[in-house]
């Protein structure tokens, strides 16, 4: 439990002559929840993009499972069993959930034209096999009712359930949820918390999130990092946070919602 799996260190990473993370180092531990919060504007999701590939800092490296993967695509990521949610769910809308599931790309070898015109027969079983494991993930997270239902008609919560779903497509080892409470109603808020408790027990997915809802985040993550200012201001149990002054002052004091 104590192996490192994520190893962030001095990371800078600049918007002009905005520094949105300054000399920013954290480190996951394997089969950890581990939670991100900090006032709006504290480099956050910049530290998400930094680590997943959709942005490259301008100094400092990450590593995963002690490999250099700074500057890698998010595609080679994802390879590796690094995913991610967007604060804003990407789901294909005019699609049912059971086929956003079915799109993930995996190793299927379907997508290979020549191989799809000989090997039909094949391809129509690797599909059986495809959408087998898309009803279980579905059973997984008791959203299997919503199986025909349109993407695009899920509320907010459930385009929620559907990104961790389709994390579940894929061999996942580490993923990272940014603010996947905001806007979700109470209680199906604690569907997502479930899932994702039971995603890290049962499954041994690592995650880390970034979330505004500090009960939420107190009831899932051990530990909370806190950022201020592009770097870390506290690193501790909920408890140790909320005893904090000099982080109850930076995080409650500038805005944030909690
Ligand atoms: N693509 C961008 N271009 C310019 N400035 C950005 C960009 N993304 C983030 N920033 C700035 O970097 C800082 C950190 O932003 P962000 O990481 O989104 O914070 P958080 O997620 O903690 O609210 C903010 O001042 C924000 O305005
Ligand atoms: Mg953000």
């Amino acid at each position: 439990m104590s192996e490192t799996i994520l190893n962030v260190q001095n990371i800078v990473k600049r918007f002009g002559g905005l520094v949105a993370l300054n000399d920013c180092t954290i480190d996951i531990k394997k089969g950890s929840i581990t939670g991100i919060i900090g006032p709006n504007g504290s480099g956050k999701s910049t530290l998400f993009n930094v680590i997943t590939g959709q942005l490259k800092p301008e100094s400092g490296a990450v590593f995963y499972h002690g490999q250099n993967i700074t500057g890698l695509e998010p595609y080679q990521l994802f390879e590796l069993g690094m995913l991610r949610t967007f604060q804003i769910a990407h789901e294909f809308t005019n699609m049912t959930v059971i086929e956003n599931l079915m799109v993930v790309p995996g190793k299927q070898a379907g997508e290979n034209l020549l191989y799809s015109l000989v090997n039909r027969r094949r391809i129509q079983e690797e599909d059986e096999v495809i959408k087998q494991k898309a009803n279980e993930v579905l059973e997984f997270l008791k959203i299997d009712h919503l199986r025909n239902e349109l993407a695009g008609n899920l509320s907010g919560g459930q385009k929620k359930l559907l990104e961790l779903a389709r994390t579940m497509m894929v061999d996942a080892k580490i993923v990272f949820l940014d603010e996947v409470g905001a806007g979700v109603h109470k209680t199906l808020l604690k569907d997502i918390a479930d899932s994702i408790e039971r995603l890290n027990k049962e499954k041994g997915y690592t995650f880390c999130m970034i979330e505004h809802d500090f009960e939420l985040i107190s009831r899932l993550c051990d530990p909370i990092i806190v950022l201020a200012e592009g770097s870390v201001l506290f690193k501790g149990t909920s408890r140790e946070i909320k005893s904090n002054d000099e982080v109850i002052e930076s995080y409650l004091g500038r805005g944030a919602k909690k």
